[in-house]
């Protein structure tokens, strides 16, 4: 383990999994020699905070986001800033962003965040924006590059003229297999973007890039999908080290794509099932996405969970943690070239993920 010591890393995982019944991801990241390279972010994400009317919200969401933001306050060692990974808001209303985002309010440092399409598609961002600022933009952080993208955007032909208000319009993207809905896309102009602003960075930069969408194809039906998911892909080719952090799919998720390493975060709200299960066909999934046993649908934490993912290097070491069910780790194997599941990496060993949904 370059730059980090395995005696180290047991010690910080050992400190976060005793808090392992959190909905949030933490995420170490090591590169480089030394410590001064070294420190931890936390993820929280898919919170869709859901009014019922006036003051009144569906509790259950509440409690997710809430049991995130206050466990995340204690963790040792302290988080260097937070992330969110988007769905603030079920259905994008202002009361629904406002109350997110005064749960997040009480996270202890700063927080960055990206949009989801439940945050987005009522009145295209605009309240969003103005709460949080731009919905694309790139940090640097002790080495680091960070870049958030908005990958939820779809064809402005949809978008515009198909709806006759935003809040038919957000119902429809609302919903999963929904013929009237369309593909997410990052679009030609933040691709345009993009490619500016990574014309800034050295080549061996490690680069982490934030989307709520996958920027890879999974399943369409879903949009756990991003449609220009390879233009964007070929942008981060030349770079050494790249790691895409997304929300969106509510489950766990690892591929490895080229040079990029793909992990998906959990929801503090629900869990979506695997589309495998849903259309009994394996190619729904990234081949190496770690099957997770859904046995008890009356448990409301289930599948939900958080991750404690270091990243020493740029490459991914995930430790995924679910109240209820049993943990997972998904290592990068330096042999295999992509992170593999080290307990549960033959299909024979897996629990079955859940028939029914
Ligand atoms: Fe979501
Ligand atoms: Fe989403």
């Amino acid at each position: 383990m370059n730059g980090y010591s395995r005696r180290d890393f047991v010690k910080s995982g050992g400190a976060l999994l005793a808090l392992s019944s959190l909905p949030l991801s933490m995420v170490e990241l090591a590169f480089g020699k030394g410590d001064a390279q070294r420190f931890t972010f936390a993820y929280i994400s898919d919170s869709h905070i859901t009014q019922i009317k006036g003051r009144e919200f569906v509790r259950n969401w509440d409690r997710g986001l809430i049991r995130a933001v206050t466990e995340a306050n204690l963790l040792d060692p302290r988080p260097d800033f937070f992330f969110y990974g988007g769905d603030i808001a079920q259905l994008g209303k202002r009361a629904e962003i406002d109350h997110g985002l005064d749960i997040l309010s009480a996270l202890r440092g700063q927080t960055h965040y990206v949009i989801g399409e439940h945050d987005y598609y009522l009145d295209l961002g605009d309240y969003w924006r103005k709460q949080l600022g731009p919905d694309h933009y790139s940090f640097d952080h002790k080495g680091v590059h960070f870049v958030v993208l908005n990958s939820i955007l779809t064809y402005d032909h949809w978008t515009h003229d198909r709806w006759g208000s935003g809040e038919e319009r957000m119902q429809q993207m609302a919903r999963l297999d929904n013929p009237q809905g369309s593909p997410f896309m990052v679009g030609e102009a933040q691709r345009k973007w993009l490619q500016q602003d990574l014309s800034k960075v050295s080549r061996d930069t490690p680069l982490v890039v934030f989307s709520h969408s996958p920027l890879q194809k999974i399943y369409k039906g879903w949009n756990f999908w991003t449609d220009d998911a390879e233009q964007v892909q070929a942008l981060l080719e030349p770079f050494a080290k790249v790691t895409v952090l997304y929300g969106h799919v509510h489950q766990i998720q690892t591929n490895q794509i080229g040079n990029i390493s793909f992990h998906a975060a959990m929801a503090t709200a629900w869990p979506w099932p695997y589309p495998a299960t849903y259309r009994q066909q394996a190619s729904y999934l990234p081949k190496l996405t770690v099957n997770m046993n859904r046995a008890d649908p009356f448990f409301e934490r289930d599948a939900t969970g958080w991750q404690f993912i270091d990243l020493h290097s740029g490459l991914a070491n995930v430790h995924y943690t679910l109240p209820g069910n049993r943990n997972r780790v998904v290592a990068f194997d330096e042999k295999l070239g992509h992170p593999a599941d080290l307990r549960y990496r033959l299909a024979a060993n897996r629990e079955p993920s859940q028939t029914h949904y």
